[in-house]
């Protein structure tokens, strides 16, 4: 009998729960053994009676058992869960988790101990929700050299865009319904400012080129300033708004970034709407390939996690592919020193936009004021196309991108 722990009963904690009890008889068969789920970690008093044996608010219950041998992290931020996870590696208990902002900021260290200890520290939860990534990145692909990633990361700003661009939806009315439906973070803003896609972003591109790529080092716009107006000109050149990650090798460095782009109709991004994530691996061997699927909300995630669950129960050593190194960030090339050509929206006559910027293409919209305009220009590197913004009375700016 293999027993297991879960540490966290909100969203996914609680479908982590359902999906391991109601799939429980296949799960023993895919693992060859009787499982037993019989911690769950909660500070609330039983907030469900139907696992009224299992709740607890001692960690120490769970870590002191011998007995659990797979721990499930789905509590979420970085503050109880890093000790909780670090103490479960170091008593030789394997964990799995979804929380992207530990294995963004911690991954190195983590997967260092779970080696030290001959156990695992599985993520796939932590990216694109439902979505397998994680496993396909690291060992489908693991004889290729990823040459670049780009995805749609964040089931919440998707759904916001989608609403905006399909409904003519304002962004406060569709992040509420977004929250409704359990796809947005505790606080909002780590979803609409872009944090939870860089941490996704960082924790591929560690996995891809082998190095941590810490969040804090890597620039990051969110969608709080997109308005109708941009969808609309967008619109006129057949392209789309997404909040995009990418990180793409370039040499010896690596070029990461979140921002929010315009995207061509014709992207396989593109057409990916609502709550739904799409992550496109650019490979020398393979070309592209391209992962799609939902990217939030409860069984999905929880379905990734059960995932891990299993195959560390089937697991009884490290995987040793499962890695990334730690290191200094000299390698992430600043971002000012990266080219785009750029969508721009400003309150200025035409003549001054090409003065400073020389030949653009015009974009239209009807019923734009008179003193509006907006263009896109030929490729810029971004300081210089700073630089050329801060002559002219900027309304919003987006970087427009070729996936
Ligand atoms: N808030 C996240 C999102 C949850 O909307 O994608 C899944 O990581």
């Amino acid at each position: 009998m293999k027993k297991i722990a879960v540490l966290g009963f909100g969203v996914v904690g609680s479908g982590t729960v359902e999906v391991f009890c109601k799939n429980k008889e296949a799960l023993e068969k895919k693992v060859g053994d009787g499982l037993d789920l019989k911690y769950i970690l909660e500070i609330r008093d039983c907030p469900d009676e139907r696992f009224r044996d299992k709740f607890t608010k001692n960690f120490d219950d769970i870590l002191n058992d011998p007995e659990v041998s797979v721990v499930a992290e789905v509590i979420g931020g970085v503050k109880y869960s890093y000790g909780y996870v670090k103490a479960c590696l170091e008593a030789g208990k394997s964990v799995v988790t979804s929380n992207k902002e530990l294995v963004a900021t911690k991954g190195a260290e983590l997967l260092k101990i779970a080696r030290e200890h001959n156990v695992n520290f599985f993520f796939e939860a932590s990216v694109g929700g439902g979505i397998p990534i994680i496993r396909p990145l690291n060992q489908c692909l693991s004889t290729d050299e990823i040459e670049e990633i780009a995805g749609i990361l964040n089931g919440t700003t998707n759904f916001i865009l989608t609403k905006m661009i399909k409904e003519n939806m304002g962004f406060d009315e569709a992040l509420k319904i977004a929250q409704e439906l359990g796809y947005a973070e505790r606080d909002p803003s780590a979803d609409v400012e872009g944090h939870d896609t860089c941490r996704k972003i960082c924790i591929l591109a560690s996995l891809a080129f082998g190095r941590h790529v810490y969040p804090d080092n890597i620039h990051t716009e969110g969608i709080t300033k997109i308005t109708l107006e941009d969808v609309k000109y967008c619109e006129s050149m057949n392209s789309v708004i997404k909040l995009i990650g990418f990180a793409a090798k370039r040499g010896d460095e690596v070029a990461v970034m979140t921002c929010p782009a315009v995207i061509n109709e014709e992207s396989q991004l593109a057409g990916v709407n609502d709550v739904f994530n799409a992550i496109l691996v650019r490979s020398d061997a393979t070309g592209d390939v391209v992962f799609y699927g939902k990217g939030a909300g409860k069984y999905p995630t929880a379905s990734a996690v059960v995932a891990d669950i299993v195959n560390a129960l089937k697991t009884d050593h490290t995987t040793r592919s499962m890695h990334w190194e730690d290191s200094a960030q000299d390698f992430i090339i600043p971002y000012r020193k990266l080219s785009n050509r750029f969508y721009v929206r400003a309150a200025e006559d035409r003549k001054t936009v090409e003065d400073i910027f020389g030949e653009v293409r015009w974009l239209s919209r009807d019923g734009a004021p008179d003193n509006e305009c907006a263009f896109v220009t030929g490729e810029l590197n971004e300081a210089v196309f700073e630089e050329k913004c801060s002559k002219l009375n900027v309304l919003g700016t987006l970087r427009v991108l070729d996936y």
